[in-house]
């Protein structure tokens, strides 16, 4: 039998030469004249070890990585088909400590299967959720998810039950189902993991929204950043329909629902959810005012359940498994499990699924092996480039959604930024309000006029110039910002800020210039 062997297709693990080794691998077996199926899988969340190739034996997939074009015949000569010990071996991949620590629901097959395989999907418990849910009135479906505690992964944390229940009671001739997958946090990549790596999970996932809520169509809006997750949703929706999974009369029951993948405008603001509605009705990414909310007068003025994809993956599994299930992870009022994503300055990065209760120090040091330079962490920043800078001090901190809020932080998307000791906190906090300047919509003046000023008054108190009069010029500014900005945008951006100042007030203390000190 041809030997199995598992490449990503990935685009993180394309991005570090997973095709040409794929391509090595396959030319080094057919002058071996050896016969080989090379199956191209998501990735496992390693990225520290992509491109890692797998191979199937009888007591589970064997890894390599991270493996080179010019690794391959070595490789071969040391029988790695059979699961042969070399240098670039890690024994079983479940087994590999990063992967068996983890607590995978949602991303449970990933990196398991083929992407785009629906047989595959289904034979690995794909599509068991939407056949639970198509036995259940809209409302019980709508009463699971609720009792699961599942609340939103995109970054408010809002309750995603109480969100689909106020779809389901909105009377319209027209209901829509939006997935936010413009991903634009700095260090965050699950979204389009997922994506890539197992698509039939996000289709299933809004398809059981559309049962839930009485709506029948479905956008999925993904950054024009990421063309392969564009091209493998594009692929698995026509995949879903020609078997009966999407369209009318959803496997005979008599329901449908029908989905298309709208790519985006390549702008951060258009993450937020009314800024993407604006985007996808064919305007400019700008954002509106609520109320009134997207649930009663969403796309096109109709009732819209809009959810990031984490959340809509989520799901299948809440329905397959049950609430409890799902709720029995986790703790307090932040259940079941956040992907995590290790970015930045850190040795082992990639995506690491637990329990929210972990702590920062559990992820920095035991999963991410601290910074990649190898000098002392000095601060991570959760939550995207809205998100706080905690210093090493509250590494100890849990993730979940109210002991971050109790800090001044948030979880958000669940993106984790390390740096080391080198690393500027007036710097990083003047990047913060420069980032708002670029990205804001310009709507309100909060964020508009208040970003650029903030840019300002932080040069100023570089410059030693009015240290104290400014300090007091940047809270009120943030103060402003804060309660007066009409989005998240404006209204957050003073948390990375202020939380520099609060934890590094060392780095704001006026800088000798270089002129000064010669
Ligand atoms: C500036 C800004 C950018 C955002 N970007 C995203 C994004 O890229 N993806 C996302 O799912 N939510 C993003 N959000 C949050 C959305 O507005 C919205 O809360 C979310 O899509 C709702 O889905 P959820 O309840 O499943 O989290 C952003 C919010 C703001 C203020
Ligand atoms: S806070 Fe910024 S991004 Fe949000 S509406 Fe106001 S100007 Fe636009």
């Amino acid at each position: 039998m041809a030997a199995r062997l598992y490449i990503p297709g990935d685009s993180a693990a394309c991005s570090v030469g997973a095709d040409e080794v794929a391509a090595a691998i396959a030319a080094e077996a057919a002058a071996r004249g050896i016969s080989l199926t090379i199956v191209r899988n998501g990735s496992r969340g390693m990225f520290f070890l992509e491109p890692l190739v797998e191979i199937a034996t009888p007591e589970g997939r064997i890894a390599y990585g991270p493996v080179t074009p010019a690794d391959v015949k070595g490789l071969f000569d040391a029988g790695f088909l059979e699961g042969g010990p070399h240098p670039l071996g890690h024994g079983l991949t479940e087994e590999i400590p990063y992967l068996k620590n983890q607590e995978r629901l949602t991303f449970a097959r990933c990196g398991v299967i083929d992407p785009l395989s629906l047989d595959d999907f289904i034979a690995h418990g794909g599509y068991a959720g939407l056949q639970k849910a198509l036995t259940l009135a809209p409302a019980d479906v709508v009463a699971e998810v609720t009792a699961s505690g599942l609340r939103g992964r995109g970054g408010a944390g809002f309750p995603t039950g109480i969100k689909w229940k106020t779809v389901l009671d909105a009377v319209s001739d027209q209901k829509y189902v939006c997935c936010n997958a413009d991903e634009g946090d700095s260090g965050t990549f699950a979204d389009r993991m997922l994506m890539e790596g197992d698509p039939y999970a996000l289709i299933e996932g809004m398809t059981i929204a559309g049962m839930a809520t009485g709506a029948t169509k479905g956008f999925i809006y993904i950054r024009s950043e990421y063309p392969d997750a564009i091209r493998v949703m594009k692929q698995a929706i026509a995949m879903a329909e020609a078997s009966g999974w999407l369209g009318g009369d959803i496997q005979g029951s008599g329901r449908s629902f029908d989905l298309a993948v709208r790519t985006g405008a390549g702008a951060y603001i258009c993450g937020e959810e009314t800024a993407m509605l604006e985007s996808l009705e064919g305007r400019r990414g700008t954002v509106r005012p609520k109320p009134p909310i997207p649930a009663l007068e969403g796309l096109f003025g109709k009732p819209t359940v809009i959810n990031n994809v984490l959340s809509f993956a989520a799901v299948p599994t809440i329905l397959e498994r049950g609430a409890k299930f799902y709720a029995d992870f986790g703790t307090g009022r932040s259940r079941g499990t956040l992907p995590f994503q290790l970015a930045g300055n850190i040795k082992r990065g990639g995506l690491v699924e637990k329990a929210f209760g972990v702590t920062l120090a559990e992820l920095v040091y035991d999963f991410g092996g601290g910074t990649a330079s190898g000098r002392p962490a000095r601060a991570v920043q959760m939550g995207g480039p809205l998100g706080a800078y905690l210093p090493v001090s509250l590494f100890t901190l849990q993730q979940d959604y109210e002991t971050f809020a109790e800090n001044s932080a948030m979880v958000g998307h669940g993106g984790l930024v390390l740096f080391d000791d080198s690393v500027d906190m007036l710097e990083q906090a003047r990047f913060a309000m420069e980032f708002c300047a670029i990205e804001s919509c310009g709507k309100c003046t909060p964020c508009r006029i208040g970003s650029t000023r903030g840019v300002e008054v932080i040069d100023r108190i570089a410059a030693g110039i009015d240290r104290e009069r400014n300090l007091n010029v940047l809270a009120d500014l943030c103060e402003t910002m804060t309660d007066g900005s009409l989005c998240a945008m404006g209204g957050l951006t003073p948390m990375p800020v202020m939380s520099a100042l609060r934890h590094f007030p060392e780095d704001f203390e006026p800088r000798q210039t270089l002129d000064a000190a010669e």
